[in-house]
């Protein structure tokens, strides 16, 4: 009789420590995500020194509160998948010498997944999911981007973001209007009680040719706005502000997915979280021929499941496996 094939993935790029325990290519048997948000919270964003000592003290116990709820031995994982790359230099170095060591200790193969890569294997995971090919769209706090996807390992960057992530834009104009980080959820809150139509701020490079994005100009309007008009509701600003990065995002993935001659366009990562991104892209893509997909809420932002999906799709499909010397690429892309 065969052995289950049991993934253990780690994720902890940024400032969630994760981990999740896969059965073969796409059964989720664990997913566990610690955030540190109220660790960081006091400085406004992620303190990567203060993310890595956290991310030593909480992993060890997520692996084995993993083993537990799944009912699994240690000596029963088959391979360990963690993030190597891009994010925070020690916060991945703490998860992939931990899912090395582990991997090391038991004799088993280990996988480096690419963070981004994994988002798009969130997709995978969900139930309404679709198979390649399609168009990726990578929205989160450390990521803006649009691949075509022909099959599952191989990706084509067609645009990218020029200066600041969608996520990390929301993160800042969050903060202007006094809401802790990471801001993104109660903007969403925030906005579905506002105008959208309110304010109207710029729609930067949405005619521009080509399918990268900037949003840092976006933020900047928004700074200037609000010292100019100290008396608006936040509830305006923070719905204006969204419709303005969502009329970008949705015009510029849509454009993309044609001009890919793709039919489905699949987005991924914290940002596609977003209710007002969710809404536009269901009643827009139909319009213009294309199915849109998102992964479940909790498995837009970050988590191990994905990382695991990815390192087993790697090592069993494509018969991967990486050295132990890996090293962590910060600035990996995809
Ligand atoms: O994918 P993720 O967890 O981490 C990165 O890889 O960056 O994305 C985090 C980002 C943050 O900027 C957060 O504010 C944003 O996702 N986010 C949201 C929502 N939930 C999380 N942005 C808009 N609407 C949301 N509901
Ligand atoms: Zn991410």
């Amino acid at each position: 009789m065969n052995r289950p094939f049991y993934t253990l993935g780690i994720e902890t790029s940024c400032d969630e420590t994760a981990v999740a325990i896969l059965e073969g290519e796409e059964r989720l048997l664990a997913n566990i995500v610690y955030s540190q948000a109220k660790l960081h919270t006091r400085y406004g964003g992620v303190v990567p020194e203060v993310a890595s000592r956290d991310h030593m003290r909480k992993l060890p116990i997520l692996v084995k509160e993993a083993l537990t709820q799944t009912g699994i031995a240690i000596s029963d994982i088959s391979l360990v998948a963690a993030t190597y790359g891009p994010g925070l230099v020690g916060p991945l170095l703490v998860g992939l010498s931990h899912g090395k060591a582990i991997a090391f200790g038991l004799g088993i193969p280990f996988v480096g997944v690419n963070h981004l890569e994994g988002h798009i294997f969130a997709h995978r995971l969900g139930s309404a999911g679709s198979d390649p090919p399609f168009m990726a769209l990578i929205v989160s706090g450390g990521h803006t981007s649009l691949a075509s996807v022909r099959e599952y390992g191989r990706y084509q960057l067609v645009g990218s973001t020029v200066d600041d992530a969608a996520g990390e834009a929301l993160d800042k104009v969050g903060k202007m209007l006094g809401i802790g980080y990471p801001a993104g959820a109660e903007l969403d809150r925030l906005a579905n009680e506002g105008n959208p139509a309110a304010i109207r701020f710029p729609r930067p490079m949405e005619s521009s040719p080509g399918f990268d994005f900037s949003f840092a100009g976006l933020k900047t309007a928004v700074l200037y706005y609000l010292r100019e008009h100290p008396g608006q509701e936040p509830k305006d600003v923070a719905a204006s502000f969204l419709a303005s990065v969502v009329d970008v995002l949705v015009k510029k993935s849509l454009d993309a997915t044609r001009r890919h001659q793709l039919k489905q366009l699949v987005v991924v990562g914290g940002v596609a979280a977003n209710s007002r991104l969710r809404q536009q892209l269901h009643a827009c893509g139909p319009e213009r021929g294309i199915k849109v997909f998102f992964p479940s809420m909790e498995l837009c932002t970050d988590n191990a499941a994905m990382i695991a999906a990815a390192g087993a799709f790697h090592h069993l499909i494509r018969r991967d496996a990486h050295p132990f010397s890996l090293a962590p690429a910060p600035a990996l892309s995809l």
